[in-house]
């Protein structure tokens, strides 16, 4: 059993919204999971129940098969969530001190340090001086501090800098590499196709895609050979192919709509046409996101 996050038929009702609606998935040790939707999807609130730090209106959340509130569970967690909040009036590097202090096995700070991106400088600050980004690193520190096998992200890098960024995906690869569980969300759809194993995608409180970027690209984003034809090439040769669903010229280019790119490329090769600059487009999250969250109709 090495299932380390399990949640089955998750609903929340807040009032009148039905903000998550029997939502269930497992996720294994070493996976990296994107939680992707739009605003109002239902990702925090669902990784609030997943925490136990918000009570679902019905089904469960169990961290390592047990309740996500046990300390044996706190313990092998670490958390950023979507509003920062550190404690004021403290130095960065006592409260990183503090939160080491709550935890068996801490990370040294030499390396907290080193994996959130701080400075000598900011770990000098008052935590209320610090800037938007530079609470951000804190707040990375912080969920690092206790050395977590799962880790939650809840949009982390809003506000971060580019360089920032580009650190905190480095430690997350890192992490990864270390056989560490990673949840986050995310606006940044190049975030979770870069960086994740699996995405979830969220819509109105239910799931609406899960699978590897690859496989949700490929099933709802469009996939294309172009070209540009030397001498004429007669359409037919690719409208009659299985794999093709639209072949169209648009400038001087010939864009042939497939679901088979490198069948497409072998036809060329094979019938040796006289082409040059080919292009192959294996399709886009975007589209893939679109398709599921605001043109729902056309799944
Ligand atoms: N404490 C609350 N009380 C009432 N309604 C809430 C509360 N928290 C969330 N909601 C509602 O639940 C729905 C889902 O909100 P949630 O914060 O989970 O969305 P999200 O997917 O995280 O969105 P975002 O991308 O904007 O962060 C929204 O309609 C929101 O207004
Ligand atoms: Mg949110």
């Amino acid at each position: 059993m090495d299932s380390v996050v399990e949640i089955k038929q998750l609903t929340k009702v807040f009032k009148n919204t039905k903000a998550v609606d029997g939502v269930s998935f497992s996720i294994k040790q070493g996976e990296v999971v994107a939680i992707l939707g739009p605003n109002g999807a239902g990702k925090t609130t669902t990784m609030l129940m997943m925490l136990g730090l918000l009570n679902p209106t019905a089904g469960v959340a169990r961290l390592f098969n047990e309740d996500a509130k046990a300390i044996s569970v706190r313990e092998r967690i670490g958390v950023m969530l979507q509003e920062v909040s550190v404690m004021d009036a403290m130095k960065v590097k006592e409260l990183i001190k503090l939160f080491q202090s709550y935890y068996p096995n801490p990370l040294e700070m030499e390396k907290l340090v080193r994996l959130s991106g701080l400075s000598e400088q900011d770990l000098n600050k008052r935590t209320e001086k610090l800037s938007g980004g530079q609470k951000r690193r804190v707040g990375f520190a912080l969920a690092l501090a206790g050395n977590p096998e799962l880790l939650f992200f809840d949009e982390p890098t809003v506000g971060m800098d580019i360089s920032a960024r580009k650190v905190f995906w480095e430690t997350v690869r890192e992490l990864s590499e270390q056989g560490k569980t990673i949840i986050f969300t995310t606006h940044y759809l190049q975030e979770a196709d870069d960086i994740a194993s699996r995405i979830i995608l969220f819509n109105e409180g239910s799931i609406v895609a899960d699978g590897n970027p690859a496989d949700i690209k490929k099933k709802l984003s469009k996939q294309s050979v172009s070209f540009i034809a030397k001498n004429d090439i007669n359409k037919e040769l690719f409208v009659q192919l299985p794999f093709v669903s639209d072949v169209f010229q648009k400038n001087d280019r010939m864009y042939i709509v497939t679901d088979d790119t490198d069948s497409i490329l072998a036809t060329i090769f094979k019938g040796n046409l006289q082409v040059q600059d080919i292009q192959i487009e294996k399709g886009r999250l975007e589209e893939a996101f679109e398709q599921l969250t605001v043109d729902r109709e056309a799944v």
